[in-house]
């Protein structure tokens, strides 16, 4: 590790994965393919201590979400003891649990911001996506909700083969439902995303004309709406700095409190996770192995060693890379000077939008497991 990297600040963000449980069974899901199960979730008293520790630590925001994080019943009981503590408190969530009641009861607890995803913005699309029925109309009623209680919302669009030619209708929606922001995301291929992958890529003509759409309404709603837009990497040529770089500015902790440097972590072999129960965030930030193991530069190999945007991508994404090459400390295969770029190629080459869709849930947890050559529980 150099000094800069010895050097590094606290986290700026903890995202607490309160509960893998959720109404909805997205295929695209970057859940772990092994659910948590609500008996291992944390305790409420704490998730109260380790945000203390948030606050005395010098994190700025706490993220909470899932699964559905109204799924529990304590959450305005946290997001007041974040919001007590001084921290920036956000939810991310399906919204179809966000009643009049559930409202009230997070704005009294001093929520300072919500993001509602979308499936799509066709009905039936999105009800299908979700695997649930009514999905769409529940989510419409929960943004009107926030919006007229005056609360900070984003709408996350999560885009791909099915519904990317609706990007211009998606802006729309953000307007009329009065956002300050959207995000137009190409679905990540983790967790269920993966497993449904060739399902749910968009072609590289789909994704270029989605993102001249939105190159084009930046410009034309520019101080009305921030357009934030994430691409998938299967047609980058260099990797996303993904998480900011591995344990660099966020703590993601899962429903039964392990500590991982990013949502998608626990899918690499050979790593011990470091549970809050048992470790201060501090501690865990500082001197877990999990942490150190690719924070920085050192750890790189040729060609990020001696490239000179290894400290703005930081070599991209490692648990792509061990999902893509079976081995975490290789280059992205997302940058095209990675020695396993082709096989982001041949990914794209096995596109097949007919097949249907593997959902999410404890139900199809044998069934991926099975499908991936991995032991079952
Ligand atoms: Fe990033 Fe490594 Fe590619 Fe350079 S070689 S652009 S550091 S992934
Ligand atoms: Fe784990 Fe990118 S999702 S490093």
């Amino acid at each position: 590790m150099t000094p800069k990297d010895a050097a590094i600040g606290p986290p700026m963000s903890v995202m607490f994965e309160l509960t893998h449980r959720c109404p909805l069974q997205c295929p695209y899901c970057s859940n772990p393919l092994e659910l948590e199960r609500a008996s291992a979730e944390l305790e409420t008293h704490t998730l109260v201590r380790v945000l203390d520790e948030c606050a005395s630590f010098g994190v700025l925001q706490v993220h909470f979400s899932g699964g559905e994080p109204l799924s529990r019943s304590d959450l305005p009981e946290i997001v007041a003891h974040a919001h007590g503590r001084g921290l920036y408190t956000n939810i991310d969530t399906s919204g179809v649990m966000l009643d009049d009641t559930a409202l009230a009861a997070l704005q009294q607890a001093g929520i300072d911001h919500l993001q509602i995803s979308f499936q799509d913005v066709d009905e039936a699309g999105c009800n299908r996506v979700a695997n649930f029925p009514n999905a769409f109309q529940l989510k419409l009623a929960a943004a009107r909700r926030v919006s007229a209680a005056g609360l900070p919302l984003t709408l996350n669009f999560v885009v791909y083969h099915d519904n990317i030619a609706r990007v211009p209708q998606m802006i729309e929606l953000g307007l009329e439902l009065g956002a300050q922001r959207i995000e137009i995301a190409n679905v990540q291929y983790y967790g269920w995303g993966l497993i449904n992958r060739s399902r749910l890529l968009p072609t590289r003509e789909e994704l270029q004309h989605a993102t001249a759409t939105v190159e084009a309404a930046r410009v034309r709603l520019k101080g009305r709406l921030r357009i934030d837009y994430v691409v998938p990497d299967y047609y980058a040529q260099r990797p996303k700095a993904c998480m900011g770089g591995w344990a660099q500015r966020l703590i993601n902790i899962s429903p039964s409190g392990k500590a991982l440097p990013c949502h998608a972590a626990e899918t690499l072999p050979g790593f011990t996770f470091w549970n809050v129960r048992d470790h201060s965030l501090e501690d865990i930030w500082y001197h877990s192995e999990a942490f150190l193991r690719f924070r920085g530069t050192a750890w790189m190999p040729e060609p990020c060693r001696s490239c000179e945007r290894r400290e703005i991508d930081w070599g991209g994404c490692r648990c792509q890379a061990f999902a893509l090459t079976g081995d975490a400390a290789r280059t992205d295969p997302a940058c095209v000077l990675a020695p396993d770029h082709a096989v982001m190629q041949a990914a794209v080459a096995e596109m097949d939008g007919t097949q249907p869709f593997v959902y999410r849930g404890f139900h199809n947890v044998e069934k991926v497991l099975k499908l991936k050559n991995l032991p079952t529980v």
